[in-house]
């Protein structure tokens, strides 16, 4: 397929559509982002990048905090709301039910099932944007929004956000669930589909040898101590007919003495 040249672009699917908050003037503010995403494992941390421009951006930078919140596909309008109108012009500090947890400075969103209370641990000055990194300090979730003590993407139910649409969109059908369907392929025999077929197939093989490997070093501790318990049993045996043989020696000089 040709390829089209379209210069330089943020073309990235897909982006979540997150609330982003601040403590602005000792005020809650919230503000739309898409170019937001995770940063690192440890610390947990999530990048934001923030128009030099928004109301948020002077919240952060006096708190050094900020809050990540995952609307469900239900507050889609209240988020375009907050991605339109600026904290400059509205106030919107009554928008949403606000709870404050570990940081203070860091409003988190209740009608939100998700929220990252962040501490920013970085900021890099992009041009446009400034990109803040915030350590993830705790992560709030809704209760109902749980299995097995997990959060549920499809109970969050998350918005997501593609640019040249300017649409907001839900997450869709799944298509692949990694391992598991790589071991039905292998299963039903399904070869010379290109080598990718061969990852499961090694990770079985791997774990099928691991298992091996585990057995035969059992099988190799018990053939070492039948070994010992032999060895010994050898040298029990070795020195009783060497006592024998000592005994019936002696009988044999005591006989020669007799007999002389
Ligand atoms: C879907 C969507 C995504 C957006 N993503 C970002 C973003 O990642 N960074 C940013 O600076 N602005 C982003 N914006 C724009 C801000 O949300 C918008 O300018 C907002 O009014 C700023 O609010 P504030 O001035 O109160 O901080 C986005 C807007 C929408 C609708």
């Amino acid at each position: 397929m040709k390829k089209v040249k379209l210069g330089p672009q943020t073309l990235l699917y897909p982006m979540p559509a997150v609330l982003v908050g601040a403590l602005v003037n000792g005020k809650p503010n919230f503000m739309t982002a898409a170019w937001c995403g995770i940063a690192a494992s440890t610390p947990p941390a999530i990048s934001v990048a923030v128009r030099q421009a928004r109301f948020t951006l002077e919240g952060i930078s006096a708190n050094s905090t900020f809050s990540i919140n995952i609307p469900s596909a239900d507050l889609v309008e209240k988020v375009d709301y907050c991605g339109i109108y600026s904290g400059h012009k509205i106030d919107k500090s009554q928008i949403f039910r606000v709870d404050y947890g570990k940081l203070n400075t860091a409003p988190l969103i209740q009608e939100c099932p998700v929220n990252l209370e962040c501490q920013v641990i970085h900021s890099l000055d992009l041009g446009s944007h400034i990109l803040f990194i915030g350590e993830i300090i705790e992560t709030y979730v809704n209760e109902d929004c749980l299995t097995d003590d997990k959060a549920d993407p499809v109970k969050i139910d998350p918005l997501i956000y593609t640019t040249v649409a300017g649409q907001y969109q839900r997450l869709g059908r799944g298509c692949w669930t990694g391992l598991e369907d790589w071991q039905e392929k292998v299963e039903a025999g399904l070869n010379g589909e290109g080598v990718s077929h061969l990852v499961p197939r090694l990770a079985r093989l791997r774990r099928v040898q691991r298992s091996r490997v585990q057995r035969f070093k059992g099988q190799g501790k018990s053939i070492c101590s039948i070994g010992f318990i032999s060895s010994i049993g050898f040298i029990g045996l070795i020195g009783s007919i060497g006592s024998r043989l000592v005994e019936l020696i002696n009988k044999l000089n005591k006989f020669n003495e007799l007999n002389q």
